[in-house]
This record gives C-alpha cells, sequence and structure tokens, in this order.
C-alpha cells in the first residue's frame, strides 16, 4: 500500500466519513463533491495524482448517485498530469470508477456526445452554457446556435446577465458559438 502524508490521510478520510454520514441519514449519498487544493494557488504535484486516484477508488465502496468528475482547468501540459489533459482525465478514472460518472468542464453538445459514444463517462454536465442558453437543450435538438454568455457579468448582482437571455429563435439570431 502507498504510504501517503498524514494531510493526505486526514483529507481522505473526511472525505470518507462525510459520505458515510450521508448513506447513515440518507440512505445514499446523492452528492458528494471532493476537490483536492492546498492553501493559497494550487499547483499540482506528483501525489496529487495518487491521492485522487485513492479518494475516487475508495467511493466504489458507497452508493453514490453518481461522480461529478471535473476535467482540467488549467494547462497541465509539461507536468506531472499531463497524461490528464482533456479527455485523459476521463480515460484515466473510467476503469477506476464503477458507477455513474458525470463529465464536466469545457463540455460541448460534440465533445459529450463522443465522451458517451466512446464509454468514458455516462453524462455530461453544462454549467457557464446555460447562463445564455437557458433552453440549451432544446438547442441542442435543434442544431441551433449556441450563445456566449458575457463574463463580465459572472459574479455580479442583479439578474442582468444571468436570468435574462432570451430563448432561441430561429432568424433572430446569428451570433454563433461552441
Ligand atoms: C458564474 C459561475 C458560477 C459558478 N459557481 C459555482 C459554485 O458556486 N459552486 C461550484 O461548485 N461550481 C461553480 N461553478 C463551476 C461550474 O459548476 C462548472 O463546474 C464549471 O463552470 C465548468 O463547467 P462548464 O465548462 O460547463 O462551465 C460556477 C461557474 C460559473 C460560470
Amino acid at each position: 500500500m502507498a504510504i501517503r502524508s498524514p494531510v493526505i490521510n486526514v483529507m481522505a478520510n473526511a472525505a470518507l466519513k462525510a459520505a458515510r454520514g450521508l448513506v447513515r441519514d440518507f440512505g445514499e449519498v446523492e452528492q458528494l463533491q471532493v476537490s483536492i487544493k492546498g492553501p493559497g494557488e494550487f499547483v499540482s504535484t506528483a501525489d496529487t495524482l495518487e491521492t485522487s486516484e485513492y479518494v475516487i477508488e475508495r467511493l466504489n465502496e458507497y452508493s453514490l448517485a453518481h461522480l461529478l468528475l471535473m476535467g482540467a482547468m488549467a494547462d497541465l501540459s509539461g507536468g506531472p498530469l499531463s497524461d490528464l489533459q482533456g479527455d485523459g482525465m476521463f480515460k484515466h478514472f473510467r476503469p477506476r470508477y464503477r458507477g455513474t460518472i458525470i463529465a464536466n468542464v469545457g463540455m460541448t453538445r460534440e465533445r459529450g456526445n463522443q465522451l458517451i459514444a466512446d464509454g468514458l463517462v455516462d453524462l455530461v454536465a453544462f454549467a457557464e452554457m446555460f447562463i445564455a442558453n437557458p433552453d440549451l437543450p432544446q438547442r441542442f435538438a435543434a442544431l441551433a446556435p449556441i450563445r456566449r454568455s458575457d463574463r463580465a457579468l459572472h459574479y455580479t448582482p442583479g439578474p442582468h446577465g444571468y436570468i435574462d437571455y432570451p430563448p432561441y429563435e430561429p432568424d433572430a439570431q446569428t451570433d454563433g458559438g461552441t
């Protein structure tokens, strides 16, 4: 068995203890979001992957509704986690987790369909795209253009830029997207 630092053991055990409590109280774990971050700016090290593998493999012991697996959000090339770039995250963890995996981060209709067709994940989650496209499923079904949200309005108070994007109307929109 690999030797982990005391801090990693404490973090992993805290996540697993939370899972046990949720199973006890609700019969299953519906949501458990685990992210590995250090103080200040997080920089991945050679230990990061092993820690993630340990926690995710242990989560097989719990009846999780799903594992929301986030793809790389930073440029990992040249570092110890470079194999996890792009779809590498899903290729790496699919054989290690037996339950439902939902892929997130930078998904598009095409990429999501491909990941599911390749058997790498079961479902795909979209976040930012929903802001400017409140009717996203209908747009995907109609192969309609995808509008980009105004990032300058993210994390600002008030409804503007969050709930005032109009639904898709054919011929009324020209801006394309992903
Ligand atoms: C405006 C905005 C607010 C977000 N707030 C949260 C949050 O409160 N908690 C969280 O876990 N993720 C939050 N996220 C991250 C998203 O849930 C998602 O993981 C991330 O945007 C990557 O998915 P995407 O590429 O489909 O947007 C937020 C994202 C955006 C754009």
